[in-house]
C-alpha cells in the first residue's frame, strides 16, 4: 500500500501576546504529529474543538507552514514547495470547508464558483468545454445544470455544501480534506453529504481525510482513525477498532461523548470530565492526565511513547493494557446505547438517501429529506 501523505513529526506553534497587552505565549496547537495516509483510503481525524485539527490541516496543505517537521505528498516535500511544484500540489490537495456560509463567494455564480478551478487549473479548455464541465460536476454532486446561474444565497447549507464539494473536485484532486464538512448542517442532511463524499471518494477513487469533533459522522466511511488531544495523536487504528475496541481512556469517553439523537438521556449520559487544557499551557507527561480517571504519578510527569502494536493500532498511554485487561471497564455495555440510537439514525438517514435519488433539490427551501 502506498501512503500518498506523509507527516513526520510535525509542529505549530503560534506566538501569542507578547505586546502592551500581556505575556507572550506560545500556542503548542500541533506538537508532534506524524501520519501515513494510504491512496484511497479514508482517514478520519477527531478530536473535541480546539485540539489543533484544523491548524494540522492547514499545514499538511501548505495553508500554513510547519514550525517543524516535514509533510510530504506522493513523494514531493509539501513544506519547501513552491512555484510549478507547489501549483501543482495545489491541484492535487483540495479543501472543503466547515461552513458553507461563509466559505462561498456571495457574488460569484455557482457557474463561476466551480468555474475559477477550472480557469486556474486547467486553462486549456474553450468557454464551452468549461461550461459542459461545470455542468458535469454540478451532476456529480446532485444538483443540475441550470444552478449554475444561481448565487450561493439561493441554497440550502446541504446544497451549498456541493457547491463547495463540485468546486473542490473541479481541479481534479487525489486528495480532498474535508475540514468538519458537515458540522454546519441538520442532522438528517449531514448524512446526505457525507454519503456523497463517500460515493465521490470511491468512483473517483479518492484519498480523503475527514476532520470531526464527533465520532458518530466518521464511523460509516472512514477506513482508519486518529484521535487527536491538545495537538498530538493518542490513539490511531482501523476504525473498527476504535469503535470495537478503543484503547486510550480519551477515546473511551469521547465514544461516550456521542449524544442520544433524541437527547432524553442527557442528564445521565457520562460526560468527560472537565475542560481541555490550554494548548499554551500543556499539562506535563500525558497531556490528558488533568482529566484521567486511570492517571498515575508516572502520567503526571513522563510523556507516553506511542505504543503500536502488530496490526497497527497505536496508543499513547501508560497503562492501556491494564485499562483494557481491567474485569470492570468505565464503559459499561450499555454505554453504547446512545451510541447505537445515534449510528441507527445515520444508517437510517444514510440508507434510501442515496444522493442519486434526489432528483430535484429545492432552492430557498429548507434542507432536502
Ligand atoms: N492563528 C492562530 N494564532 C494563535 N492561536 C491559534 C491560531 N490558530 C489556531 N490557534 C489555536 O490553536 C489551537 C488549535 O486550534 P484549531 O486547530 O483550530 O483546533 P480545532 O480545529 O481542533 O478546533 C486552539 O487553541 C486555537 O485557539
Ligand atoms: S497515560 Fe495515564 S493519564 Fe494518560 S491516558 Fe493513560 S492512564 Fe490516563
Ligand atoms: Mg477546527
Amino acid at each position: 500500500m502506498t501512503a500518498i501523505l506523509e507527516a513526520r513529526d510535525v509542529k505549530k506553534h503560534f506566538r501569542i501576546g507578547g505586546g502592551l497587552f500581556g505575556k507572550a505565549a506560545l500556542v503548542r496547537a500541533v506538537d508532534g504529529v506524524s501520519l501515513s495516509i494510504t491512496s484511497g483510503e479514508t482517514f478520519a481525524i477527531v478530536g473535541e474543538s480546539g485540539c489543533g485539527k484544523s491548524t494540522l490541516a492547514r499545514v499538511l496543505m501548505r495553508l500554513l507552514d510547519p514550525t517543524e517537521g516535514e509533510v510530504v505528498f506522493d513523494g514531493t516535500a509539501v513544506t519547501h514547495a513552491s512555484g510549478r511544484t507547489l501549483a501543482d500540489l495545489r491541484r492535487n490537495m483540495q479543501f472543503i470547508f466547515q461552513d458553507p456560509f461563509s466559505s462561498l463567494n456571495p457574488r460569484m455564480t455557482v457557474g463561476k464558483l466551480i468555474g475559477e478551478p477550472l480557469e486556474i487549473h486547467a486553462p486549456q479548455l474553450s468557454a464551452k468545454d468549461r461550461h459542459a464541465k461545470v455542468a458535469d460536476l454540478l451532476a456529480q454532486v446532485g444538483l443540475r445544470r441550470e444552478h449554475a446561474g444561481r448565487y450561493p444565497h439561493e441554497f440550502s447549507g446541504g446544497q451549498r455544501q456541493r457547491i463547495g464539494i463540485a468546486r473542490a473536485l473541479a481541479s481534479g484532486p487525489r486528495l480532498i480534506i474535508g475540514d468538519e464538512p458537515v458540522s454546519a448542517l441538520d442532522v438528517s442532511v449531514q448524512a446526505q453529504v457525507i454519503n456523497l463524499l463517500s460515493d465521490l471518494g470511491r468512483d473517483l477513487g479518492l484519498t480523503l481525510i475527514l476532520i470531526a469533533h464527533d465520532l458518530a459522522v466518521i464511523r460509516h466511511m472512514s477506513d482508519r482513525v486518529a484521535v487527536m488531544y491538545l495537538g498530538k495523536i493518542v490513539e490511531q487504528g482501523t476504525t473498527d477498532a476504535l469503535f470495537e475496541a478503543p484503547r486510550h481512556p480519551y477515546t473511551r469517553a469521547l465514544l461516550d461523548a456521542i449524544p442520544d439523537p433524541d437527547d432524553r438521556n442527557r442528564a445521565g449520559r457520562p460526560q468527560i470530565d472537565g475542560e481541555m487544557p490550554s494548548p499554551a499551557a500543556p499539562p506535563p507527561g500525558c497531556a490528558f492526565h488533568t482529566r484521567c480517571a486511570h492517571a498515575t504519578d508516572r502520567c503526571r510527569k513522563v510523556v507516553p511513547v506511542p505504543d503500536e502494536t502488530s496490526d497497527g493500532h497505536m496508543t499513547a498511554c501508560h497503562h492501556w493494557r491494564d485499562i483494557v485487561d481491567a474485569p470492570r471497564q468505565p464503559f459499561p455495555l450499555n454505554r453504547s446505547a446512545a451510541t447505537k440510537a445515534r449510528l441507527d439514525l445515520y444508517r437510517k438517514a444514510t440508507e434510501g438517501a442515496k444522493i442519486t435519488q434526489i432528483a430535484q433539490p429545492k432552492p430557498d427551501r429548507e434542507e432536502m429529506r
